[in-house]
């Protein structure tokens, strides 16, 4: 049998699955295989960006009212229902000026950021641009969903080194027209994971000049939106809206927000995608075919969230909280400074991968090497390799706890 399917089948079944590193968590467990953490120390989780904060009772409420529509399909763009939540929280965030957004046009629900991040990719990726094999844009160090979704689409990755001195953000004015042409899609991210740097909006403007010069798409991932310290980021819909244009107001531009870091509610797979309609547009038809849809009963719970914001104020406070008490273990050692947002610390320990051993060897402390997030890029230091990535999503004891540990096995 294997002969046959040998002879069959090429020795990978797809070429582009070749050029895929492995997902960090999967080459996070190889490196911790072999390492057994000391005895007698609870486990601390805090490789994995998942919020362990409590979820909002409304999530249950609302699943157990709507539970007679599990058994219908999910429809491609969700409800009206949550469409205008959608609409409300965005002009409540950002002071969109009213008509700025469609509800039915430039809306659209996603089972999770992540997967309307990848998907994305193999509805705009052409098979070629200005004569040559298109360009996916992405900053070093990254999600890792976006290298994947631009390899899967049949697109290079190009990786833009986000250092201590471009402000852990892509440096635009780095971009050559020879690569801007060949671009079809940018992905940024702000606040950014790993390093929580949030754009400004000088940045925002200038990315959306080059989308609408280059005719490429603007990914913003934003889903870290909510999760800020002494003040709100700027969205790139804000941004947008006070541009001056000669087409539609939000041409070229996608914004991607997610339930999962704001209402602590990872498994409830809910996001959403706002921008161009007619990226928009192109985006539902592959999503007809994928299905992707968000079951009714979780549309219904994800309208009641994004019509709350007060649930989001006391998350926003516990992560703050957590800043504090790390703050005051690090005392600015492994060059911390206060990130803008997100939940993340990102470490300078000279060598992530050995500090994530010695970690989880001396104080059964997961945190996940930089190195895993980042692409080495020939000429150039890899910009992830020296850093570890420390979520804090556990509870402030056990982060502060955890904090204090790391200090002293790392110092
Ligand atoms: C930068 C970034 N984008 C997107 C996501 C995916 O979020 P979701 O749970 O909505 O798929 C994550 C999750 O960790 C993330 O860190």
């Amino acid at each position: 049998m294997t002969a046959i399917f040998d002879a069959i089948l090429p020795a990978s079944v797809n070429d582009r699955l070749e050029r895929l590193t492995d997902y960090p968590f999967t080459r996070l467990a190889r490196l911790l295989a072999d390492v057994t953490p000391s005895a007698n120390v609870q486990p601390r989780v805090m490789s994995v960006g998942e919020p362990q904060h409590p979820p909002p009772a409304v999530i249950d409420e609302t699943l157990h009212a709507n539970r007679h529509l599990w058994g219908k399909y999910p429809p491609v763009n969700g409800t009206p229902e949550l469409r205008a939540a959608i609409t409300g929280w965005l002009g409540r965030r950002y002071g969109l000026p009213v008509g700025l957004i469609d509800a039915d046009r430039d809306i659209l629900p996603a089972t999770g950021t992540r997967e309307a991040l990848f998907l994305l990719a193999l509805a705009v990726v052409p098979r070629s641009k200005a004569g040559r094999t298109p360009a996916v844009l992405m900053p070093n160090p990254f999600y890792a969903v976006y290298e994947g979704a631009g390899l899967l689409a049949g697109a290079d990755p190009v990786f833009l080194p986000a250092t201590r001195e471009t402000g852990f953000l892509p440096d635009l004015d780095a971009l050559g027209p020879e690569l801007l042409e060949r671009t079809a899609l940018v992905y940024l991210c702000s606040p950014s994971n790993p390093q929580g740097a949030a754009a400004d909006r000088a940045y925002l403007a200038r990315a959306i000049g080059l989308a609408r010069r280059y005719g490429f798409v603007l990914a913003v991932d934003e889903c870290y939106a909510e999760i800020w310290l002494d003040r709100p980021p700027v969205g790139a819909l804000e941004v947008a809206a006070a541009l001056p244009h000669d087409g539609h107001p939000l041409a070229n531009l996608l914004v991607f927000h997610s339930l999962s870091k704001r209402s602590s509610a990872a498994g409830l797979r809910s996001g959403f995608v706002a921008g161009d309609p007619a990226v928009i547009a192109t985006f539902s038809r592959v999503r007809s075919y994928s299905l992707t849809g968000m079951p009714l009963p979780v549309c219904a719970a994800s309208a009641a969230l994004w019509n709350d914001d007060a649930h989001v104020e006391e998350n926003r406070a516990l992560y703050r909280a957590k800043f504090e008490a790390a703050e005051s273990a690090l005392q600015g050692r492994f060059g911390y400074s206060r990130p803008d947002g997100g939940f993340f610390l990102w470490l300078d320990v000279g060598d992530g991968e050995a500090a994530t051993r010695k970690l989880w060897a001396e104080g059964a402390i997961r945190v996940l090497p930089g190195a895993y997030l980042s692409r080495p890029v020939p000429g150039e230091p890899d910009p992830g390799a020296a850093f570890i990535r420390v979520a804090l999503v556990q509870d402030p004891e056990t982060v502060a706890d955890a904090c204090a540990a790391l200090v002293r096995i790392l110092d």
